[in-house]
C-alpha cells in the first residue's frame, strides 16, 4: 500500500481516538487503531468509517508481549513497513494509592504500561519503521514529566500542586527514551518527538469540565506524526511551542 502507515497505542477512546480520527481523514493516511479490547477497537473504527477515514483496528495491549509481537507480525504481512508510530496510550494510577496499595506498586504498574510498555513497542517496531522513507514515532507525554516545570514552580502555578508522582516519573522518562531514540535516529532522518496534549477531557481526568476539548488535544501530535524530511526531530512541545524540559 502507498501513503502512510500509522500505528496509534490505546486509540479506541481519549486522545488517541481523536488522533486516530483526524489523521485517518488525510489523504495518503492509513490508520491501525490499537486497542487493547478488540470489540472496543472494532466500535471505534466504524465511528471513524462514518465520517470517511481510512482505518481498522488492530489488538495491541502494551503490556503484553506476544499481543505486540502478533501486532508487528500482522503489520509487516499486510503492509510490509510503518511509518508512524504513535505512543499514546498510558494509565493514571495516583490516585488509587491507599494503605492496600502502595505508591511503589503504583509506580511499577505505571512505569509498566507509560515507559516500558512504550520503549517494548517501539523496539518491536523499529524493523518496520527502518523501511519508511520518514519514519516518524511521537511519544504523547505530559507537561507534568517536566522536570524544569517543578524545579522552577511558582507557588500560583496549579499544575505543579498536582501530586501524581507516578505518573510524572513515566512521563519525566518517557521523554528521556524519546531523546535516547532520537540521538540513534535523528541522523538517519527519522524525525523523534513528544507533545502533551494538554489537560482534555477524557476518561483519563474523569471527563473534568476544567478541561479543554480532546479535538483540539490531538492537533499537536498530528503535526508531528505528519512531518516532512525537513521536519523537527528531538522536540518537546505542545500547541504553543517548546515545554522545559
Ligand atoms: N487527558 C489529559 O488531560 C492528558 C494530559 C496530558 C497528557 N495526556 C496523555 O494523553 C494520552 C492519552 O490519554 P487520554 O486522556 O486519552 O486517556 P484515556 O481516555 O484514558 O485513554 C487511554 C487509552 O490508553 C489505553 N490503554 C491503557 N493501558 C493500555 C495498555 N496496556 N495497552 C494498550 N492500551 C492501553 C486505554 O485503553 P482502554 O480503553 O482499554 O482502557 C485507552 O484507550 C496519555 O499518554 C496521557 O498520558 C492526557
Amino acid at each position: 500500500m502507498s501513503g502512510n502507515i500509522v500505528l496509534i497505542s490505546g486509540a479506541n477512546q481519549g486522545i488517541g481516538f481523536e488522533i486516530a480520527k483526524q489523521l485517518s481523514v488525510i489523504p495518503n493516511y492509513h490508520v491501525l487503531l490499537g486497542s487493547r479490547g478488540l470489540e472496543k477497537g472494532e466500535s471505534a473504527v466504524l465511528q471513524i468509517k462514518n465520517v470517511g477515514g481510512s482505518v481498522e483496528a488492530i489488538q495491541l495491549d502494551i503490556t503484553d508481549g506476544q499481543s505486540i509481537t502478533a501486532a508487528r507480525d500482522l503489520v509487516e504481512t499486510k503492509y510490509g513497513r510503518l511509518d508512524v508510530l504513535i505512543n499514546n496510550a498510558a494509565i493514571l494510577l495516583d490516585f488509587q494509592v491507599n494503605a492496600d496499595y502502595t505508591l511503589g506498586q503504583a509506580m511499577q504498574d505505571t512505569f509498566a504500561t507509560n515507559t516500558s510498555g512504550a520503549a517494548n513497542l517501539v523496539e518491536t517496531f523499529l524493523p518496520l519503521l527502518k523501511l519508511s522513507a520518514v519514519p516518524r514515532v511521537v511519544f504523547v507525554s505530559s507537561t507534568v514529566g517536566s522536570l524544569h516545570t517543578f524545579a522552577d514552580f511558582k507557588p500560583s502555578y496549579t499544575m505543579t500542586k498536582y501530586f501524581a508522582p507516578a505518573y510524572a516519573c513515566s512521563k519525566a522518562a518517557l521523554n528521556m527514551l524519546m531523546l535516547l531514540y532520537n540521538v540513534q535516529y535523528q541522523e538517519k532522518g527519522w524525525k523523534i518527538n513528544a507533545c502533551c496534549p494538554g489537560f482534555r477531557q477524557t476518561n483519563f481526568c474523569d471527563y473534568d469540565d476544567k478541561a479543554g476539548p480532546v479535538e483540539e488535544g490531538a492537533s499537536v501530535a498530528i503535526e508531528l506524526a505528519t512531518l516532512g524530511k525537513d521536519g523537527q526531530s528531538g522536540t518537546f512541545v505542545n500547541m504553543k511551542g517548546a515545554i522545559p524540559w
